[in-house]
């Protein structure tokens, strides 16, 4: 039952001969099984390893799922960047490039923002009756100021009646076609508008197939620690379709430790990954006992560097794709010593041959940084949650939002 690993070195060796070996062994008197690991599914799909990539808008395109699924599990799921449900319904050229998926990849797993039932349902029925994603699932996380100050992303699930309403539409519409439907949120809007075990219980009552929790509020937005015994109260209130727990899981132990910590189903990896894709090799390797992949140098960092920037190529064409890819440079090199006329040139590349004379110009042998091992992406620091007026007055109105429908980014 106990799944624990202090530290991720201690399990982590490049020989053979010398591995530590962590699947229900003690290691310094810790023990890590992968047990839990192997239930979870979602609707018809078996995920194992119990991992999905989180939806990041901006970075969660095909090109970085396919590097994340290269290094995890074809069963995992990999969740694509958020898509705004009303461009569905209006079938909004850009919107429908970004719901492109690989050729191999299963489920095809696809999130939706919105905050009108109506628009909602129909956009559900358009992607399962045209085949576009096996799985789909809906954010009420996003704490972004121009998105809650309308009613959506992490303000929405305050008023109960509208979520029950949007998720019983989105269910529906999903049924016929067998794809299930997933619900992602955060605790609440702040300390004294806690939501999340409400959502979770409507989510559960209205057919979705698993909730997500991330153990933020929407006003701490990515700052502070998420509180991961939020994931452990949500887990006992919501007793017949999975929990899956997100935030902060920064290395392999982080993974194993939340799992055992709160008893979730599975976890949500979001910023833990960001130049950093063969995270999920080592969280597959921890929670199924086994021992973790050595640690990148910097030559290897750089081989994956480019094949990130040839992916982005395949999918955007080599100008889109290496303005896409200079976002990923410094999480990339994050700890690494390259000199900062060097690094200047990554965040400036233009085209994939002078990327690959830049990744050449990198020292192979320069070991993976352990101060890179920590947290990274954005932290940003709290802050008051703008709501429409009023929005806080009566938790049953199901009055859709005015306005906010028209938003096309998600965070
Ligand atoms: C750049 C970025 C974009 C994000 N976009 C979305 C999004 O579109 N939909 C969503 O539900 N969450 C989004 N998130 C939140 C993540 O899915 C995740 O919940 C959050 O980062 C916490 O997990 P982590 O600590 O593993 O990063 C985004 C986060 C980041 C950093």
């Amino acid at each position: 039952m106990a799944q624990r690993m202090d530290t991720e070195a201690s399990c982590r060796s490049s020989d053979p001969g010398r591995l530590l070996t962590c699947g229900n062994e003690t290691l310094d008197g810790v023990t890590m099984t992968s047990e839990a690991t192997t239930s979870l599914r979602i609707g018809p799909y078996p995920v194992d390893p119990a991992v999905v990539l989180a939806p990041m808008a901006g970075i969660t395109n095909l090109a970085f799922r396919k590097l994340c699924r290269e290094f995890g599990s074809p069963t995992s799921i990999y969740v694509c960047e958020m898509i705004t449900a009303r461009a569905v319904v209006e079938r909004n050229e850009k919107t429908l490039d970004m719901m492109s998926f690989d050729a191999d990849e299963s489920p095809r797993s696809m999130q939706l923002y919105g905050v009108d039932p109506a628009t909602l349902g129909e956009a559900v029925r358009i992607i399962v009756g045209e085949g576009m994603a096996d799985h789909i699932d809906m954010n009420f996380g996003c704490p972004v100021p121009k998105v809650t100050r309308l009613g959506g992303g992490a303000a929405l699930p305050y008023k109960r009646e509208l979520f029950r309403q949007i998720v019983r539409a989105m269910v529906r519409a999903a049924e016929p076609a067998g794809v299930p439907v997933t619900v992602k949120f955060r605790i609440g809007i702040d300390d004294e508008h806690l939501t999340y075990l409400d959502a979770g219980r409507i989510a559960e009552a209205e057919g979705a197939q698993a909730v997500a929790l991330h153990a933020r509020t929407a006003a701490q937005r990515y700052s502070g620690q998420a509180d991961w015994t939020a994931i452990a109260r949500l887990k006992e209130a919501v007793t017949t379709i999975p929990v899956l727990g997100n935030g902060d899981i920064f290395s392999a132990a982080d993974a194993v430790r939340m799992m055992d910590e709160t008893g979730c189903d599975g976890v949500v990896v979001g910023r833990g990954c960001l130049g950093r894709p063969w995270l999920f090799a080592e969280i597959q390797a921890a929670l199924r006992g086994q021992p973790l992949p050595e640690a990148p140098d910097l030559g290897r960092v750089g081989e994956v560097l480019y094949r990130h920037g040839a992916l982005l190529a395949e999918l955007l064409g080599e100008d889109k794709a290496m303005r896409d890819l200079r976002k990923h440079m410094a999480w990339y090199l994050m700890g690494f010593p390259v000199g900062a006329e060097l690094r200047r040139a990554f965040a400036t590349v233009s085209h994939l041959t002078e990327l690959e004379d830049l990744v050449g110009q990198l020292d192979p042998t320069a070991p993976f940084p352990r101060d890179a091992e920590g947290p990274r992406g954005r932290q940003g620091s709290p802050g008051k949650v703008a709501l429409p007026h009023g929005w806080l007055d009566d938790p049953e109105d199901p009055a859709v939002p005015h306005g906010a429908d028209v938003m096309h980014s998600g965070g």
